[in-house]
């Protein structure tokens, strides 16, 4: 007997019951072959992409560019706009491009050019980029903020505007306007293509990316496709300080005196026993920078258009964050927490110890005096030490703002306004700056260290 003799010789509920399950299953493998095919297809991107640039290091970085074709560059770089001596090759002929310049002085301006042998493709004076000092250098750092920045629309380059016309109105002789690029996560909206990244990243910022390193954090937009990790190189290695993860889900890296922790709060475990876990407890046992801030995409403290009292906004990993991550960090003396996910701004107070829900806030997991001076909220803490107080910035609303409550008892500013940080640490202070949309400062605070070493418990 066939088998389709055998299903019509079925009892006619069971035979409707096979048809049934068997068109679930249809419909699942049409389902998952047309999300591989999605998926696949939205890895690509076939046109040309300026030139951007990744793991700064004291002697190296490495720029990433991409063609319409498949070319064999060559990049040629020096420290006068018109004299480029030296020279790079590539080795064969590709459409992503990816060359790590090395060899480099620390804290030195270089300016590059990228073609064929007799073709500038990239290379007007405008094209350079400035090595990181030796780590550990006393030096003062500035750079930006932007919160889940990859949606194109009109208020995305007014924001993106701002900042610049502020970094213009507040230059650093000898220096270039920003040291750093940093995101909060989801950098290209709805679903992190590679199309999306050009249109919503690497198009609105490219005049930004020619010159300033990039570090984008994962969000869980960038995760619902594969090109987040083709397009960025990240140091699996410690090509850029701190001690090597691995892997490019989490990494660490040093500029001058901070130390930046860049976690995955997107596809890596949360427990406290995993792997992201484990390396963050032996990076932050060798930190020897006297700054210390951490990145990561979901925010532990935010009543915005997420909300980190409920489990089930994004599958529990806000509490996750607070009850395995937090106390690592604020336990090795973190300073500033920076986070997006929430499209609006939040800003705390100086915390410690607060792992559960808003409700479980106390006076006594506030840190350090806060002072208001001319509009300016001003911070002390201890130097050296552990749980003496970090400050929380949810940046996620650099390219749209959503609405929420916005009324987390952690955060002395909560406001649903777009806009960018922008932070300075110089010697023993950190200053940010959250620039509206509009061009109005929004937030102005600094952290200051005061001399001297103080160990809280949490019990
Ligand atoms: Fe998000």
């Amino acid at each position: 007997m066939t088998l389709i003799n055998r299903i019509r010789s079925l009892p006619r509920p069971v035979r409707w019951l096979f048809y049934f399950m068997a068109g679930i299953v249809v419909l699942a493998a049409l389902y998952g072959v047309g999300r591989a095919v999605d998926v696949y297809l939205g890895s690509f991107y076939t046109g040309d992409r300026a030139p951007y640039l990744q793991m700064p290091a004291p002697d190296a970085m490495t720029l990433r560019w991409q063609t319409r074709t498949a070319e064999r560059d060559v990049v040629r770089y020096g420290m006068r706009p018109d004299y480029l001596p030296q020279q790079v090759d590539e080795h064969a002929a590709a459409e992503e491009h990816e060359v790590r310049l090395t060899g480099l002085r620390p804290g030195t301006r270089y300016y590059y050019q990228i073609g064929t042998d007799d073709t500038r493709r990239y290379g007007d004076p405008s094209y350079w980029f400035v090595t990181p000092p030796p780590s550990g250098a006393p030096i003062a750092v500035r750079f930006a903020v932007l919160g889940d920045p990859g949606y194109p629309n009109p208020d995305q380059t007014r924001v993106r505007d701002a900042m610049l016309a502020w970094l213009a109105q507040h230059p650093r002789p000898g220096r270039p306007p920003l040291d750093l690029l940093l995101t909060t996560g989801d950098n290209a909206y709805r679903s992190g293509s590679n199309e999306q990244f050009q249109a919503g990243f690497f198009s609105p910022y490219r005049m930004i990316l020619r010159n300033v390193p990039v570090w984008p954090i994962y969000g869980n937009h960038d995760a619902r496709r594969r090109a987040f990790f083709n397009i960025f190189s990240l140091p699996a290695h410690a090509e850029s300080g701190g001690i090597p993860s691995g892997t490019e889900h989490y990494y660490a890296f040093d500029y001058g005196p901070v130390h930046f922790v860049v976690l995955d709060t997107v596809a890596s475990d949360l427990g406290r026993d995993a792997p992201m876990l484990r390396w963050l407890k032996q990076d932050l046992a060798a930190n020897r920078q006297p700054w210390l801030i951490a990145v990561f995409h979901h925010p532990p403290y935010t009543h915005g258009s997420h909300n980190s009292d409920n489990r089930r906004d994004s599958g529990g990993r806000m509490f996750a964050l607070r009850e395995n991550v937090l106390p690592l960090l604020e336990q090795a003396g973190a300073d500033l927490v920076l986070s997006g996910h929430s499209h609006m701004y939040e800003r705390s107070t100086l915390l410690a110890c607060h792992y559960g829900t808003s409700d479980s806030l106390t006076a006594s997991m506030r840190r350090g005096p806060e002072l208001e001076r001319d509009r300016q909220f001003i911070y002390q803490k201890p130097a050296r030490g552990a749980h003496n107080g970090t400050l929380y910035a949810v940046i996620g609303s650099s390219s749209k703002v959503d609405q929420g409550p916005l009324d987390h008892p952690a955060m002395a500013v909560s406001e649903a306004e777009m806009g960018a940080l922008v932070f300075s640490v110089q010697g023993q202070k950190l200053h940010g700056v959250f620039i509206k949309v509009d061009g109005s400062v929004g937030d102005e605070f600094a952290l200051l260290k005061v001399p001297g070493e103080t160990v809280f418990s949490c019990d």
